[in-house]
């Protein structure tokens, strides 16, 4: 197959949503569908259970299963779908923003009945930090919800997206009869529990058909109409190119549970996703995809979970050219070489060793402990990629030692740990106090017992009540009398960049308008 169609064929995307709005449902139909799996749960839930009995003992539960579900890969009507899985709690949410970096599109799945939540809306921010496009697919359909209308209003308004429905609801709960697909202009009717492949659509291209009067009933037919008259005239046809540049959202109605809307909406998934796009280096430059040459980055690491061997699993999302086993590529930040002799893709989720990856493709590289997340590797040239950027986290706590004899090994672990980015690592800037940031509490509970499973040491956490961390940048001269009044509140990061610690958001605010020759930044890249 000729490059350029190889990287056609290909979709790399993320399913995004709250907890318990249906990821894993829907996961799995798409499986199904790909052919994947054969049976129904065999997708394992990446949550963390409720009343599990110790928290960590899930988490390590979870890092087992979350190496089989990081990438899986299938083949679907000739597009080669790369599903990127995302980790089911909040505290991990860090790790679902970094997934998101490595995707060309997601699929936000919301719950009818509870529409909009927490979970939903930051994960937006972060597909709009980037434009990337969304397709909505509103779940539960069988369960009584939202009114369609109100939902749309509540999203549109919520998220800050326009949205274009693509499907239609004829009612909800136990009245649900099944969806009137607006861009085919058929007739979807609702059988519970139907098999993947089944496609019962019945062509209903004028709306005023009669036939639509016999399938869903006088009432419920008239309803429609109105309902489709209004959205014909609203929204009209979808303009691809607009989703593509994340303006606006196809939206899809169903009830995942049921492998109810699944097909049609993974049918334009295929049709209008953005096969791989290029991507941004620190250079000004954007790299495309059919670029000869092979560059990629590192966008996650995942430790072993055997604390005997401390080699971790780095995943690399390729950009442009072609990736081949055993072929030396420049690792640009550490300034050297290296080969990879067992690289594997995820293909229908047993990992097979690859001889080469083509850009969207995600590799799995053993790695010993050279890499960090953002990484690039290059066929020689030397940039990095952006858009991998850590996020300010929420809570911090400080490091104590509670075993001196070891400090050496307290360092390293913590060091390591923060590389895959299980949290991000503050120094003091004049001082040695160390200080973690994190967006969950899980995550410290997750270190405290990796660094005395898999480095022997033994630390102790003091909460402390800052607000947030911002990276500084600007004015030398302002910076350093800045850092003088501020001593206690400034920090390093891994990188060495300047890092503030606010109280309050009342602080913040103040310290903000009082130095304009300053630069807060809630993100490290800047
Ligand atoms: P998540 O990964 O987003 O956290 O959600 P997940 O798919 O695990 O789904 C959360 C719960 O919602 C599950 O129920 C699942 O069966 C249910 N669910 C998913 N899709 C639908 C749907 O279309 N309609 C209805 N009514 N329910 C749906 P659970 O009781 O938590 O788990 P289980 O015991 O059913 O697996």
């Amino acid at each position: 197959m000729k490059y350029t169609d190889e990287i056609q064929k290909r979709k790399t995307f993320a399913v995004i949503a709250h907890p318990d709005a249906g990821k894993t449902t829907l996961t799995e139909k798409f499986l199904l569908f790909g052919g994947a799996i054969q049976t129904a749960g065999a997708v394992k839930s990446n949550k963390i259970k409720k009343g599990a009995t110790s928290d960590f003992m899930e988490i390590e539960r979870q890092r087992g299963i979350s190496v089989a579900t990081s990438v899986m890969s299938f083949e679907y009507k000739d597009t080669l779908i790369n599903l990127l899985d995302t980790p089911g709690h909040k505290d991990f949410a860090e790790d679902t923003y970094r997934t998101l970096t490595a995707v060309d599109s997601v699929i936000l799945v919301v719950d009818a009945v509870n529409g909009v939540e927490e979970q939903t809306r930051k994960l937006m921010e972060v597909c709009r930090m980037r434009d990337t496009p969304v397709i909505v697919y509103i779940n539960k359909m069988d369960r009584d919800g939202k009114f369609p209308f109100d939902l749309l209003e509540e999203i549109e308004k919520e998220l800050n997206i326009s949205l274009h429905p693509l499907t239609w609801p004829i009612n909800m709960g136990k009245d649900f009869k099944g969806v009137y697909n607006l861009y085919e202009r058929s007739l979807k009717l609702f059988t519970p529990g139907q098999k993947a492949t089944d496609d019962n659509s019945i062509p209903i291209a004028d709306i005023n058909d009669p036939l639509l009067d016999q399938k869903v009933g006088e009432r419920d037919a008239a309803q429609l109409r109105e309902d489709v008259e209004l959205l014909d005239g609203v929204y009209g046809e979808l303009d691809v190119d607009i989703y593509r540049k994340g303006k606006t959202a196809p939206v899809f109605f169903g009830s995942a549970v049921n492998n109810f809307g699944v097909g049609e909406m993974l049918d334009t998934f295929i049709r209008i996703a953005p096969s791989p796009l290029p991507r941004k280096n620190d250079k000004g430059d954007s790299i495309e995809p059919t670029e000869p040459k092979f560059s990629g980055f590192i966008f996650k690491i995942h430790a072993n979970l055997d604390p005997r061997h401390r080699d971790r699993i780095a995943f690399l999302r390729v950009c442009s050219g072609r990736f081949e086993r055993n072929k030396n590529y420049h690792h640009v930040r550490l300034d050297k070489d290296i080969k990879f002799s067992n690289p594997y893709s995820f293909l229908a989720r047993s990992k097979e060793v690859i001889d080469d990856a083509f850009p969207g493709d995600v590799v799995g590289l053993f790695d010993t402990g050279n890499f960090k997340i953002g990484d690039t590797l290059t066929e020689g040239a030397d940039f990095m990629y952006t858009g991998i950027p850590s996020f300010s986290p929420e809570i911090f706590k400080e490091v104590v030692n509670k075993d001196p004899m070891k400090t050496k090994q307290l360092e390293k672990g913590l060091s390591q740990l923060t590389d895959e980015g299980v949290a991000q690592l503050f120094t003091q800037h004049s001082g040695n106090r160390k200080i973690i940031g994190c967006v969950g509490d899980l995550q410290f509970e997750v270190i405290q017992y990796r660094l005395l499973q898999e480095y022997g040491a033994k630390v102790d956490f003091v909460p402390l009540s800052f607000y947030k961390a911002c990276w500084i940048t600007g004015d030398k001269k302002k910076i350093e009398e800045f850092i003088r009044f501020k001593q206690a509140n400034i920090m390093e990061d891994k990188d060495g960049h300047l890092v503030y610690l606010a109280q309050s958001e009342w602080y913040l605010n103040t310290e903000i308008q009082n130095n304009p020759d300053i630069q807060f930044h809630f993100k490290s890249e800047f």
